[in-house]
């Protein structure tokens, strides 16, 4: 059996009791919309984070909601990486707006102020900073470049991460910004048995709108002030990420550990760039991303197959050489985007890799390139 990216039944292997039992009362409950359940996950998760949480159906559904709450129009400019996940872009277009790409810092691969300073314009409606791979970014250095525009944090994949320094020390990600959005995707830091997502803001109006949004405009029953659309977080999502959320803190530092080793073994090779943390936020390491010479990746993708090893490009083609997002033009250089997506390859990092996994792994990687 090859070493996979993420191994699910094996990660809730020491709870999996607990998590039937959540999800088994809510079949047997007979609330399979809303009610207690969910209300008590978005409590829990508002405790954590310390910051007031919504459930939806997705992390793409969180990130239109968002948008929408915001009141972004056909023709707004939302300033948005090249280089994410496509859901990041692909809820500006489908509301008419126009993804503006920006460009992503080399070492951190998360969007680059300066980048952002070059496609401002009086059009810019919003900003979407994603806390991609799982470490903060730059929120504060965005808010003095793009002086009250409103940033949407995408933290699909960095539930759990904080700043560490600087005006939001100690705050989560996803939890100062006009909005934040988060993922429940199975394989994320925290993750449903299916779908599942949320949205949270700093602003209170704008949380009872996007709740309202997430629920067809409506305030109250039949009574629908707004266009919206149905996005709910299911109950038996809401169970099992009940039990999840409580072990989040192990998983993060089990998966702290391990890239602390990668990091050390793979420091040393000349031809592999290690991934870097920025020095105001910490690393949840939802991806562990080298970046290696763009010739060799497909050899080397090989080479860990050959050796049982998984291994994912995360992305493989920046989003505005994408098909979907040509009409939007590039304004400025994306050339590290571009270069990102030729050289990056993620390797396992997640909390069940067994030591010897783990040996297996950093033995290949280093063999490989010494
Ligand atoms: C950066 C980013 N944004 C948004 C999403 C969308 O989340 P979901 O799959 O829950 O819709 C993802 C999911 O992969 C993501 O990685």
């Amino acid at each position: 059996m090859p070493i996979p990216m993420v191994d699910l039944p094996k990660i809730h292997a020491p709870y999996q009791g607990a998590l039937d039992e959540a999800v088994l009362s809510v079949v047997h409950g007979g609330g399979y919309i809303g009610g207690p359940v969910v209300e008590a996950f978005e409590k829990q998760a508002a405790s954590f984070l310390d910051a007031p949480i919504i459930g939806v159906g997705n992390g793409t559904d969180a990130l239109q909601i968002a948008l929408m709450s915001l009141g972004i129009q056909p023709g707004d400019e939302v300033i948005v990486p090249a280089f994410t996940y496509a859901a990041s872009a692909e809820v500006i277009a489908l509301l008419g707006a126009v993804a503006v790409w920006c460009d992503v810092n080399e070492s951190t691969f998360t969007i680059d102020p300066n980048s952002v300073k070059d496609v401002l314009s009086d059009k810019t409606a919003a900003i979407i900073a994603v806390h991609l791979y799982g470490q903060c970014a730059d929120i504060e250095s965005l808010e003095k470049i793009a002086v009250g525009i409103p940033i949407v944090e995408d933290t699909a994949q960095a539930f759990g991460a904080k700043f560490i320094k600087g005006k939001y020390s100690g705050r989560f990600a996803g939890t100062v910004g006009a909005f934040g959005t988060f993922s429940f995707f199975p394989t994320k830091n925290l993750g449903a048995l299916g779908d599942g997502g949320a949205i949270s803001s700093t602003n209170a109006d704008f949380l009872v709108k996007a709740k309202s949004i997430a629920s067809h405009g409506q305030r109250k029953k039949y009574e629908h002030h707004l266009l919206g659309l149905n996005s709910r977080l299911d109950p038996i999502q809401a169970a099992a990420l009940a039990v999840k959320l409580k072990f989040l803190p192990e998983a993060l530092s089990a998966k702290t550990l391990i890239s602390e080793q990668y990091l050390a073994a793979f420091q040393p090779l000349k031809q592999v760039v290690v991934p870097e943390t920025a020095s105001f936020s910490n690393h949840t390491y939802h991806q562990f991303t080298l970046t290696i010479p763009s010739e060799k990746r497909d050899r080397f993708v090989e080479y860990m197959r050959e050796k049982g090893i998984s291994t994912m490009v995360y992305y493989p083609i920046p989003l505005h050489k994408q098909k979907a997002y040509a009409h939007f033009e590039p304004r400025t250089s994306l050339a590290i985007s571009e270069k990102l997506s030729r050289s990056v390859i993620s390797i396992p990092v997640h909390e069940a890799l067994a030591p010897n996994d783990i040996l297996a792994i950093k033995d290949a990687i280093t063999k490989y390139f010494s």
